[in-house]
């Protein structure tokens, strides 16, 4: 695996790659990498002849500057887990590469009302944030296809929306969410939980298969009122459980029982802020240990 660091590295590196191969997935990511990203460059070398991954904690994307500071930084395992999984380039950007003239966002992306809702509103600014730092990924990598995960629904929505507005000609790949044995989604932020807190945290997952086994047409409304409560009995902080249309994340208060649905938790456990969802699709599932 080669490690760039410089943007005219990765490009004159790929253009070499690319005499002779034709496609290259990227996987973009912030480090801390668990087999949730590993699962997205697996993805990437089946389909594609060159797999790049980026790893850059983005400032622009953090609206709480602790949250930024508390990211966690695992550089070394990292580096042995994508040379271990056959990536072919990874690129390691400095903030000034990235952002030749600083951090303060220049351009506005038209995200409509995917920018204030869910996420958007909890964490204003941050949608911009990812799509400022994506596009000038993607403007360096330059691939054909572009793998990220399911877990951050809303990201991959945006990032839809994203491809669309910059007219990028990119195949978007959006891997399902992997788990742990509790149910716990993978995520980087689960590095910062103690023990007591992943397996608390299992009660999210939880939540979302009550929603996934007990809905039913008409008003949503005390359904999404239970869930709530039952994550402030399991010492959750919630921030919200909504349901929305899959494939466009309206959200909806009533359901015609035939619209494809997905339910978003974002809920806090001490100071850290976890986030998942599942797709609804009114079939019954089996609940252990409610
Ligand atoms: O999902 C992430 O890790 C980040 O939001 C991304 C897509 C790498 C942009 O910084």
């Amino acid at each position: 695996m080669i490690i760039l660091k410089y943007a005219a590295d990765v490009i004159s590196q790929l253009k070499k790659l690319r005499l002779t191969k034709s496609s290259t997935g990227f996987v973009p990511t912030m480090g801390a990498l668990h087999k949730g990203h590993i699962s997205l460059v697996e993805k990437s070398k089946e389909i594609c002849e060159i797999t790049i991954c980026s790893i850059f904690i983005n400032p622009t994307q953090f609206n709480n500057a602790d949250d930024l500071k508390k990211y966690p930084v695992t550089l070394e395992n990292d580096i042995y887990l994508l040379e271990k999984n056959g990536c072919d380039i990874l690129f390691i950007p400095g903030v000034s590469e990235i952002y030749p003239e600083g951090t303060t966002l220049k351009k506005h992306f038209d995200l409509g009302y995917l920018q204030s809702i869910l996420e958007g509103k909890f964490r204003p600014g941050h949608f911009q944030g990812v799509c400022q730092v994506v596009c000038r990924l993607l403007q360096i990598t330059n691939p054909t296809h572009l793998f990220i995960g399911q877990k951050d629904y809303q990201q991959c929505m945006v990032i839809k929306r994203l491809l669309e507005l910059e007219n990028f000609n990119i195949e978007l790949i959006i891997s399902p969410t992997l788990r742990k044995k509790s149910g716990l989604a993978m995520s980087s932020r689960n590095l910062r939980l103690n023990k007591q807190q992943k397996e608390q945290a299992a009660e999210i997952y939880k939540t979302l298969l009550i929603l996934q086994q007990k809905i039913k047409p008409g008003s949503l409304q005390y359904l999404k009122k239970e869930a709530e409560e039952y994550l402030i009995t399991k010492n959750f902080k919630p921030d919200y459980i909504e349901i929305a249309e899959a494939d466009n994340l309206k959200t909806v208060n009533q359901w015609n029982g035939l619209t494809e649905l997905v339910a978003l938790v974002a809920a806090f456990i001490g100071d850290v802020r976890l986030i998942d969802n599942i797709l609804l699709k009114n079939q019954p599932v089996s609940i252990r240990n409610l």
